[in-house]
C-alpha cells in the first residue's frame, strides 16, 4: 500500500462527495465468497457521518436474495463493493437510489480520487456530447469512422454518486453515448498498446475493423485480430458485432500503463477506461443506453493517439483534450493563478 494512504480518510471524503446526509440510510454490499476489505471502512464512515448503515453479504451478486433487495430498496445510497449486475439495482435508480461501486485496489482509489473539478469537466463533456449530431474519429494508425448521434442520451462517470438516481464508480472520469442505430460507418484501426477489456491485455499489433451500418463486417491483422475474431464468433450472435458505447477519457490521474503493474484479478481497469484523452470504443449491446440490443459479449477498447471531432469541432486531438471546459489545467496554469 502506498505510503500515507489512509483508507478511513478516503472513505470519509468519498461519502462527503456523495453528499451523505445524517438522516440517510446506506447499504454496503459485499460478496460472501470474497468479502471486500472496504466493508468496515464504508460502514464506519457512514456511521461517522451520522447515517445508518447495513452490511449485506451475498453469495449470488447477479441475483440478489429478497432480503438484500428489500434492504437496498429502503436505502438512499448503495455502496456496492462487489459490482452487482442485478438488473433490479439499476431499476431502483428511478426511485432515487444512488449507487457507488468501489472495487479497485487502494492505490488506485487514492491516486484517482475524484474531485468536484472532475465532476465539472465531465458534465461539460456530457453537455457537449449531448447536442452533437455526428462524431468523427481518426488516427495516424488508419482509423476513420463516423457515428451518427442524437438517438441516445450522453452520459458520464465522474467517480461519486451525489445526485438521486446516479450510478457511478469510484474511480472514473469519462463521457460516452451510443451511436444511432445503423449509423456507424468507416474503419477502426486498433493500434499497438490499445487495451482490450475484459481481457485486460495490451494489443501487440494493429487490428483493422471494417464497420458498415453499425456492425463490424471484417476483422483483419495478426494474432490479436485472430483472437478478437474467435471471441466474437464463439457467441454465435450477430449482435456481438454491433457498436456499443463510444466516448473519451477525462481522468486527471488515470494511467494507460496500470495494467502492467497488476495481475488480471488485481484491478478492474478503471485506469484504462478513463485515462485522459483516450477514445473508448466498444462492441455489443446498447441496452444500457436505452437501445433494444442486448448481448452478453461486450468489449471495451480504450485507444490512444486518436482524434475525436463532434460536428467538425476538435474535442480530442491525438490524445489531447481540447475544449477549455474539459481540460485538466496544466501545472503552469495552476501555479500562475
Ligand atoms: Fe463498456
Amino acid at each position: 500500500m502506498a505510503e500515507g494512504l489512509n483508507l478511513a480518510r478516503l472513505w470519509r471524503d468519498m461519502l462527503a462527495l456523495c453528499r451523505l446526509a445524517p438522516h440517510e440510510h446506506v447499504a454496503v454490499l459485499t460478496s460472501a465468497a470474497k468479502p471486500s476489505p472496504y466493508a468496515t471502512h464504508a460502514l464506519l464512515a457512514a456511521e461517522a457521518a451520522g447515517a445508518s448503515a447495513t452490511l449485506l453479504q451475498v453469495s449470488d451478486l447477479n441475483n440478489l436474495p429478497p432480503a438484500a433487495m428489500a434492504a437496498i430498496l429502503k436505502s438512499d445510497l448503495l455502496i456496492d463493493l462487489a459490482f452487482s449486475h442485478d438488473a433490479r439495482v439499476f431499476g431502483s435508480l428511478g426511485n432515487g437510489l444512488r449507487v457507488l461501486v468501489a472495487v479497485e485496489p487502494p492505490e488506485i482509489l487514492a491516486r484517482m480520487f475524484p474531485t468536484m473539478e472532475d465532476r465539472r469537466r465531465c458534465l461539460a463533456a456530457q453537455h457537449r456530447l449531448g447536442y452533437a449530431k455526428t462524431m468523427h474519429v481518426v488516427s495516424d494508425a488508419g482509423t476513420d469512422i463516423t457515428f451518427g448521434l442524437g438517438e441516445f442520451p450522453s452520459k458520464c462517470q465522474y467517480g461519486f454518486a451525489d445526485e438521486k438516481g446516479r450510478w457511478d464508480q469510484w474511480p472514473g472520469a469519462f463521457v460516452y453515448t451510443f451511436p444511432n442505430e445503423g449509423s456507424s460507418n468507416g474503419t477502426v484501426v486498433l493500434d499497438r498498446g490499445d487495451i482490450l477489456f475484459p481481457m485486460k491485455s495490451y494489443l501487440q499489433a494493429p487490428v483493422r475493423l471494417t464497420v458498415k451500418d453499425g456492425f463490424i463486417t471484417d476483422i483483419s491483422g495478426g494474432l490479436d485480430a485472430d483472437f478478437i475474431k474467435d471471441v466474437l464468433e464463439s457467441y454465435k450472435d450477430p449482435n456481438v458485432y454491433a457498436i456499443s458505447h463510444i466516448g473519451w477519457g477525462l481522468s486527471a490521474n488515470g494511467r494507460w500503463n496500470t495494467l502492467g503493474f497488476y495481475d488480471k484479478a488485481g484491478t478492474e481497469g478503471q485506469d484504462g477506461r478513463a485515462f485522459y484523452g483516450n477514445f473508448l470504443f466498444s462492441t455489443g449491446p446498447n441496452s444500457g443506453g436505452g437501445g433494444k440490443r442486448s448481448t452478453p459479449c461486450h468489449l471495451d477498447i480504450p485507444m490512444r493517439n486518436t482524434s475525436v471531432f463532434l460536428d467538425n469541432q476538435a474535442i480530442v486531438l491525438r490524445g489531447e483534450v481540447m475544449p477549455d471546459d474539459q481540460r485538466v489545467p496544466a501545472p503552469a496554469a495552476l501555479a500562475a493563478e
